[in-house]
């Protein structure tokens, strides 16, 4: 009796434990192609996919917006928002979109962006891994000055601003890549390549997690 209401306790413990929503932090360099491949990986392996930046441009042109102006100015500046905004931000669309898993393309970008989303969100989800879009920056810089060119419409997609995302990625995202590799957690692809051959090798890591 008394061992079959322990098992039942641990069996219910390890369901709620599988039913966290998943997630995988989708991390590179900009113009590494985050956006593309997630665009890619949603359609093949249902994932919500959620674009902190976009998340962030979606709230800076919201009429009326608190945050509004704080955003703008990160964003030219390519520099980080603070946490709070962006990791609630997060919150809010993954409860909207009614999904279990999650591509969250953008993010942790920062040490602070970790330790918000460590406080308020990990225990809730089960980190799948990060996928790491490796790219050097001529290849990056070329790809979001033709889609600035492109008309992207981004306030960062020129040259100063781009040299900003840049400096900040090495000097904040790398360090946090580094963690999840210390924790076995990261998968890196090669993103210089066309977004057809990156997908290939991206679908072989992604059919690990199913
Ligand atoms: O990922 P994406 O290139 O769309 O990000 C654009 C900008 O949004 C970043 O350069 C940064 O200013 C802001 N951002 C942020 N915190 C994040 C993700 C993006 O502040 N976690
Ligand atoms: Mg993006």
């Amino acid at each position: 009796m008394f061992v079959s209401s322990w098992l039942r306790g641990v069996a219910r413990l390890a369901m709620s434990a599988t039913q966290k929503p998943r997630v995988v932090f989708v991390l590179g360099s900009p113009g590494a192609g985050k956006g593309t491949q997630c665009k890619n990986i949603m359609k093949e392996f249902g994932y919500v996919h959620l674009s902190a930046g976009d998340l962030l441009r979606e709230e800076r042109s919201k009429p009326g917006s608190e945050y509004g102006e704080l955003i703008e100015q990160h964003i030219r500046n390519g520099t980080i928002v603070p946490v709070e905004i962006t990791c609630s931000l997060i919150e809010r669309a993954m409860h909207k979109s009614g999904g279990n898993k999650f591509l969250i393309d953008g993010f942790p970008r920062n040490k602070e962006n970790l330790e918000g989303w460590t406080k308020n969100m990990a225990d809730r989800v089960q980190l799948e891994g990060v996928l790491f879009l490796d790219c050097p920056e001529d290849v990056s810089t070329a790809r979001c000055l033709g889609r600035g060119a492109k008309g992207s419409g981004r306030s960062d997609d020129n040259p100063e601003s781009l040299k900003k995302r840049f400096e900040t990625y090495v000097k904040d995202t790398m360090p946090i890549i580094e963690h999840y590799e210390k924790l076995d957690l990261v998968h890196r692809v090669d993103s210089k390549q066309s977004p057809k051959h990156v997908f290939q090798d991206i679908k072989d890591i992604f059919q690990q997690f199913q």
